[in-house]
């Protein structure tokens, strides 16, 4: 819709008429030149109640002075504005708005007006907010999860430690007590016997073996530091990687949600180094900095290859995830010449005495 005293009217509406965002023209104070019919459509009026008319005619007090203000900007300053504004239209529904004002210049150069364009982004924004509250859904399912997977790993450790490991202990001293009771004749019969010993003593051992890794008793009995040494020694035994461990204090007891993230972490990360690193040595610092526990699992091998897909790192993911869980962040340093440096933060809340897992 354009005014009937420009020139080019029917330029403009043939434009105006067919933009499907709202847009107007303007002078320089703030009286509507022309409108597209997009605009009359979103303000449920015609093109009377608009053209010729101040800004404060057109819309209620609040929206206008919000326009006036926005108008007086691109004036005084000579530059384009955008942002987003959400407005209720004539239909009474709440919808948002992409806005660009910038300014009109005649020959000379001066400044005579403003022009707009709102383009309508409510479905844009819904479904930004669907995607936001979808992920939202989705790390609580997931911390959900890990916290419950944790649980599970602590429930079954601790059973096969007190319970299985008591009834082999008590089965392996029947076995003794057999043997020493049956006649040396038939040998075979001790040697049976001894046999059966000999599985009991390694059942004892594996059992010991597959609880730990589920979740390793000394994290919950003894805490984190105790559980970090305990990794860097097998480490050491089992991947022949010696590793200098530093502490800046160890008298900290932490939530166990941390104390668990920061344990997976760092045995993360040094399974790494052991599997991929091809490193003579590494090293694991903790700190604790302005409630932050800054744990740094670093190794001297040949880096992380850039180009392996990023899709299958499936082990750092699950680093950063649970970091960013509890409001931390995981960092990866990495070249073929220092090697590969993980630093760990986590918000740093102490608890009371340490207590067990259930
Ligand atoms: N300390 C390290 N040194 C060298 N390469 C590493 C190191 N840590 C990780 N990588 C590389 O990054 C990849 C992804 O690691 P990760 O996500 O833990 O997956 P995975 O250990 O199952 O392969 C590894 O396959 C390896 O190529
Ligand atoms: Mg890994």
């Amino acid at each position: 819709m354009a005014t009937e005293s420009s020139r080019d009217g029917w330029i403009q509406s043939a434009l105006l008429d067919n933009i499907p965002d709202m847009a107007w023209l303007k002078d320089r104070d703030s009286r509507y030149l022309a409108v597209s019919t997009t605009y009359l459509e979103a303000l449920g009026g015609t093109a009377d109640r608009v053209i010729g008319r101040m800004t404060a005619e057109v819309w209620p007090s609040d929206i206008a002075e919000v326009y006036l203000r926005t108008d007086r900007a691109v004036l005084r300053s000579g530059r384009r504005r955008r942002y987003e504004e959400c407005r209720r239209d004539a239909d009474g529904q709440l919808r948002w708005y992409d806005t660009i004002k910038s300014p009109i210049r005649n020959k000379a150069g001066r400044i005579v007006g403003t022009v707009g364009i709102s383009r309508d982004i409510t479905e844009r924004k819904a479904s930004e907010e669907e995607l936001l509250a979808s992920r939202a859904q989705l790390r609580k399912l997931s911390e959900f999860e890990q916290r419950a997977r944790e649980e599970e790993r602590a429930r079954i450790a601790r059973e096969l430690h007190d319970e299985l490991g008591q009834t082999l202990t008590a089965m392996k001293l029947d076995l003794v007590w057999l043997r020493e009771r049956l006649p040396a004749e038939p040998a075979t019969g001790v040697a049976r016997l001894n046999r059966l010993i000999s599985i009991a003593d390694q059942a004892v051992v594996d059992l010991r073996r597959i609880a730990t890794e589920l979740r390793p008793i000394i994290l919950d009995e003894l805490g984190l530091h105790c559980a970090i040494e305990w990794l860097a020694q097998s480490a050491t035994e089992h991947g022949a990687l010696p590793v200098q461990l530093v502490f800046d204090r160890n008298d900290c007891t932490y939530d166990p949600d941390v104390s668990t993230a920061a344990f997976r972490i760092v045995q993360e990360a040094l399974t790494n180094v052991v599997r991929h690193s091809r490193a003579t040595s590494a090293r694991i610092a903790v700190r604790h900095l302005d409630g932050l526990l800054l744990i740094e699992v670093s190794d001297d091998g040949c880096g992380i290859n850039s180009s392996a897909g990023a899709g299958d790192r499936l082990g750092l993911a699950g680093m950063r995830e649970r970091a960013r869980l509890l409001g931390g962040s995981v960092e990866i340093d990495s070249s073929a010449v220092q090697g590969t440096a993980v630093t760990v933060r986590l918000p740093f809340k102490t608890s009371g005495p340490r207590r067990r897992r259930t």
